[in-house]
């Protein structure tokens, strides 16, 4: 079965002056997906972004959007609903003709016009507010129409811009629940552009990690958090405890470390491509590890003393800064499990599993 491939970018390239802000940028998005852009700050999403709506060209490569040729086609001729960061309405213009501006653009007849606003206006759940004005209206509300006014005219593709960051914390949650269910609703393909992890991994089928211009990795959000394919990318996704340290021995995909503490860890690795000698950087997430008040851990493997610091709950978790050595190691414990309180210097033991234990080579560009 041929899959229906409905954006394509092929070895896209953009420079800035020397600067190349994009470079090599590969990728098929399959009809109905969302998918990521994530990266930190400067790693070029919106000039990506940018170069799909048309209002940027690539120096190099080739874009496709529903099997055609969409270089030098302007922007106009592509079929795309946009949102951008900053909330783009026209102040002048009531909702309804916020949203409708685009059909009327079209030559819509009226009638149409309507009966397509308030179905969209009913879609973002915001049917009440037609002849307000958008300062008549909160921030979340506003980007909701914004929202509405790139649906209305059915893109075949939807581009949007961090549209959340300009929102506090419990809208940006409530608002992202709320695209994903229009997205997957009405099932149009999807490019979302955020710095946010957590976003990113909530809203998408794919995320695409950006890092200066390269693509670290093109992946689900599974695969991304338990598969990442360079110590950027398990660093940029989740919290994670480094230790610096040696491969003392590699025995199919069994290794045993040395952590620069004297500590001697095992890692099954999943693909990792060090061999004794190789000094790495070794990596275990919060969540992974089990946090005991005495030595009856169960594991033989991994399993490490230390000192409570500093204990903060965090309603769903409680996280735990243990002291091991030099290292700060952060354990989350999820409430209603394990033991609830661990006191400031009170003595503990951290266990983890070989499997759970990441291993990047080389010493490793902290965090
Ligand atoms: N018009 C321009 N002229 C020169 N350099 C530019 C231009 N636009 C962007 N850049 C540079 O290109 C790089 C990528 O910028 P881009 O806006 O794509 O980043 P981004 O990933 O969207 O970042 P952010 O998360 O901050 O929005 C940055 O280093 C930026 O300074
Ligand atoms: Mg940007």
């Amino acid at each position: 079965m041929s899959k229906h491939i409905d954006v394509e970018l092929k070895n896209i390239q953009k420079k800035f002056g020397s600067n190349v802000v994009v470079d090599d940028f590969s990728i098929q998005i399959e009809k109905g997906e969302c998918i990521s852009f994530l990266g930190p700050s400067g790693c070029g999403k919106t000039t990506t972004l940018n170069m799909i709506a048309g209002f940027l060209e690539p120096d190099q490569g080739e874009l496709f959007i529903k099997g055609k040729r969409m270089n030098g086609v302007p922007s106009n001729k592509r079929e795309l609903g946009m949102v951008f960061q900053t909330y783009s309405l026209f102040p002048h213009m009531t909702i309804f003709e916020n949203v409708a501006y685009g059909l009327k653009l079209r030559k819509v007849p009226k009638t149409e016009i309507a009966s397509r606003v308030s179905k969209v206006l009913e879609l973002v759940k915001l049917p009440h507010v037609a002849d307000r004005y958008p300062k008549q209206l909160s921030g979340g509300q506003r980007q909701r129409i914004a929202i509405a006014r790139a649906l209305v005219t059915e893109p075949s593709l939807l581009l949007l811009d961090e549209p959340l960051s300009n929102l506090d914390a419990k809208l940006r949650e409530e608002l992202r629940d709320e695209m994903k269910r229009l997205q997957q609703e009405i099932g149009v393909t999807t490019i979302f552009v955020t710095h946010d992890q957590e976003e990113a991994l909530y809203m998408s089928s794919r995320i695409v990690v950006l890092d200066h211009g390269k693509v670290e990795q093109i992946g689900t959000p599974w695969d991304i958090y338990n598969r990442p394919a360079s110590e950027f990318v398990h660093t940029f996704i989740g919290k994670s405890n480094k230790m610096p340290g040696v491969v003392e021995q590699a025995v199919g995909n069994k290794l045993s470390l040395r952590t620069d503490e004297g500590l001697t860890l095992i890692a099954e690795s999943k693909s990792s491509q060090v061999k004794a000698g190789d000094n790495v950087s070794i990596y275990v997430r919060p969540e992974k590890i089990a946090i005991y008040s005495d030595n009856r851990g169960t594991l033989d493997t991994n399993r490490v003393m230390g000192t409570v610091k500093l204990t903060s709950f965090l309603g769903a978790y409680t996280e735990c800064e243990v002291r091991v050595g030099r290292y700060a190691m952060t354990v989350r414990i999820q409430s209603g499990h394990q033991e609830a309180a661990f006191a400031q210097g009170q003595t503990v033991y951290l266990e983890w599993k070989p499997e759970d234990v990441f291993v990047f080579p080389g010493k490793g560009h902290g965090q």
